[in-house]
């Protein structure tokens, strides 16, 4: 009976339940079938049907509404680079700036929008964020802006003192920031966004997608396409630069940040003309981009953060590999690749890798390059393999405590765990 419920929850919301793991679905229905007050499955199956309250209540349940500050950096340096590059420096463009986050969760990732825009010195008057989430509870945190240091996770928390206020409860975001985002309550999959149709200069859209199954990753990428302008740039989470976003987009390639363009899109714009040019050269002279290798040299950093949502180079860095032969040179490849969206050519050259070196990178490469596809056991069987082939690897310790996690095995997960830290001393 929870397969009937799990069915509707995959036709309303999109969530495939693999992705979250089938044991913490089946015990959120269970808890909220028992405050529903109902006897059994099938009258709760027959109440989520015909209350649409009832069903907002499991939503709450189910979504992971994890998020925090600045989560993965490098998008962030690269919207900045894009907004001074493209949109301050050419003076005479007083085009307003439309940023949409969606999903927002409980606003980190818009208010964090807002951070880098006035940092910037974009004029706020220019300026229109929205951000969207089909959890209320989320968008009710978001608007009342008050965070916990679970939100605070980056390395770099120099923008904590200047736009949050220490209370009693925690931080609370000062009013210059709060009031720049609009929350909506919305559903990607659902909802008809026609009216904002090529609205938006800019989309984040990450951390999203990966708990769709493939037919629903292609009908929210051709709404985000829908939603972005001719010139837009769209950023989706490292797990998430698939076959499904190539489609209908075309990477902009900037190692760590998955930032794409339309393909059917307007090259000749200013915004986006020859963006990589123009990008590069204001980067290298302003600094801007930072590099991922620099931003996380510590274990520690990877262990901090949730290991699925780091770019493949961060990982891969952090154990310091370096080009020395042949073999390593075709890892780095395989790694570029990878950083670069290119999942495909990353995948086969790990395969060649792995054929003729038994390389436990190039294994724990392609975990990762299977995570990003939507093939969770195949990930988990190669972070397996690299552990079988380097014990301590404490990245691939991490990513299969969270594989563990999912797969609703809390002690596996906890042991490996313990394992990862040992590994990152
Ligand atoms: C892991 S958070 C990602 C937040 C943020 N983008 C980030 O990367 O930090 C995923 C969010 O997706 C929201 N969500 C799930 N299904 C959705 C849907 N069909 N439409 C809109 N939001 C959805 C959940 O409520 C949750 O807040």
């Amino acid at each position: 009976m929870c397969e009937k419920i799990e069915i509707l929850l995959k036709d309303k919301i999109g969530l495939n339940i693999s992705s979250v793991g089938t044991a913490s679905v089946q015990n959120a229905i269970k808890r909220c079938l028992v405050n529903s007050g109902c006897d059994d499955l099938e009258q709760y199956y027959q109440m989520l049907l015909s209350s649409e309250d009832e069903f907002k209540r499991l939503v709450e349940m189910v979504v992971i509404p994890e998020t925090w500050f600045f989560r993965d950096d490098v998008p962030f340096d690269i919207f900045s680079g894009h907004i001074k590059s493209g949109w301050l420096i050419p003076k005479e463009n007083s085009r307003m700036l439309k940023v949409l986050s969606v999903p927002c969760s409980t606003g980190e990732e818009p208010y964090t929008i807002a951070m880098v825009l006035d940092k910037s010195g974009f004029p706020a008057d220019r300026l229109l964020i929205d951000a969207i989430d089909i959890s209320q509870a989320s968008l009710d945190k978001a608007v009342a802006g008050v965070y916990r240091d679970n939100s605070f996770r980056s390395a770099d928390l120099t923008f904590q003192t200047t736009y949050f206020k220490k209370i009693e409860s925690g931080y609370r975001l000062k009013e210059k920031i709060r009031g720049r985002v609009n929350f909506h309550h919305g559903n990607l999959l659902k909802d008809d966004f026609s009216l904002m149709k090529g609205c938006y200069d800019v989309v984040f859209c990450r951390n999203l997608l990966i708990y769709f199954d493939s037919k629903d990753q292609k009908s929210a990428v051709h709404k985000l396409h829908d939603l972005l302008a001719p010139d837009g740039v769209l950023f989706v989470g490292h797990a998430e630069a698939n076959n499904n976003v190539n489609s209908l987009f075309k990477s902009l390639r900037l190692r760590g940040a998955f930032a794409f363009v339309k393909k059917d899109g307007d090259e000749s714009h200013s915004v986006v003309g020859d963006y990589n040019k123009r990008f590069h050269a204001f980067s290298k002279k302003h600094g801007s981009m930072l590099s991922v290798r620099s931003r996380h040299t510590s274990a520690d950093q990877v262990l901090k953060n949730s290991a699925r949502n780091k770019p493949f180079s961060a990982y891969m860095g952090i154990a310091g590999y370096e080009t020395k032969n042949d073999e390593q040179a075709l890892v780095s490849k395989a790694k570029e690749l990878a950083d670069e969206g290119a999942l495909e050519e990353a995948e086969s050259l790990c395969l060649d890798l792995i054929a003729r070196f038994s390389n436990a990178d190039a294994y724990y490469l392609l975990g990762l390059v299977y995570e990003a596809s939507s093939r969770q056991s195949m990930a988990e069987s190669m972070f397996r393999k690299t552990i079988y082939l380097v014990p301590d690897h404490a990245e691939a310790l991490v990513h299969l405590a969270l594989h563990a996690e999912r797969n609703g095995d809390s002690g596996e997960a906890q042991s490996l765990r313990r394992r990862a830290v040992r590994a990152s001393q």
